[in-house]
């Protein structure tokens, strides 16, 4: 039994006045605060110690958008992972397709976020999909299968354990295209397989696949519906505390 998740990555949004109204209507929230789900917020790294005190007396956990796989050195800018842990930040993401393309980090560089994230105490979130060609031509799987295999087959057993992954198509992150339910379930049944494969198929089957792609209040029930996805990683919809509060009821 996989406990869903949803996560909001707030992206480079948000500043303290909104962000202090938009955490203490998710605190408030009862329905947030239920073992049959975890909630997750990713603000901005400088909103990181803002949030962990909002979020003190609460169940929400906290995420990081971002870090960098040293623990500590001449790295003028970046943020360490143990860093984030003393910020009480229990999950990072991990190559979303912005990092992957804006910030060019590469398959080995990702590897290295999640054994630094992994070596902290913290889940990462593996983010991995399709540009909207790849999409076009078919090859959707294709470049799925790559991007978990490059980073699974290379850790251990309970390192994978300790992994969340997320399907973000790029064609349908802030574009109000949303991939089917079906489509989603038979990409995530992929995802699963290539964990199973990799590591043990125990393992792959308490793995939580989460869905993110213009997840709206909307379309969450239909996703979350489907056997194979476990949750979401909401962006847009994960600013207003309406709609994230209606997307984790949906879950
Ligand atoms: P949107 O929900 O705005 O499409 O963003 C998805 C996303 O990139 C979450 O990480």
């Amino acid at each position: 039994m996989r406990t869903p998740l949803v996560a909001g990555n707030w992206k480079m949004h948000g500043h303290l006045s909104a962000n202090a109204d938009l955490l203490t209507a998710l605190v408030s929230c009862a329905d947030l605060q239920t073992k049959a789900l975890e909630v997750l917020v990713c603000p901005p790294s400088i909103y990181l110690a803002q949030a962990h005190s909002l979020l003190a007396a609460s169940a929400i956990q906290l995420g990081a958008q971002n870090f960098h796989p040293q623990n500590q050195g001449a790295f003028t800018g970046e943020i360490a992972a143990p860093m984030l842990q003393e910020f009480g930040v229990s999950y990072a993401l991990v190559g979303h397709s912005e990092r992957r393309s804006l910030f060019a980090e590469d398959d080995t560089f990702l590897l290295a976020k999640c054994q630094a994230a992994l070596s902290a105490r913290i889940t990462p979130i593996l983010c991995v999909g399709e540009s909207l060609e790849e999409y076009e031509k078919g090859q959707g799987l294709e470049v799925v299968r790559a991007q978990v295999t490059s980073v699974v087959r290379a850790l251990n057993p309970e390192e994978v354990q300790s992994l969340v992954i997320a399907y973000e198509p790029v064609w349908a992150i802030g574009t109000g295209l949303t991939a089917t339910p079906e489509y989603a379930q038979q990409v995530h049944a992929e995802i699963r397989d290539q964990v199973a494969h990799w590591s043990e198929p125990s393992i792959a089957q308490q793995l939580r696949i989460l869905y993110g792609g213009s997840v709206k209040p909307e379309n969450a029930a239909a996703l979350f519906a489907m056997p194979d996805v476990d949750g979401a990683l909401v962006g847009g919809a994960s600013l207003d505390a309406a709609s994230f509060i209606a997307i984790c009821q949906a879950a």
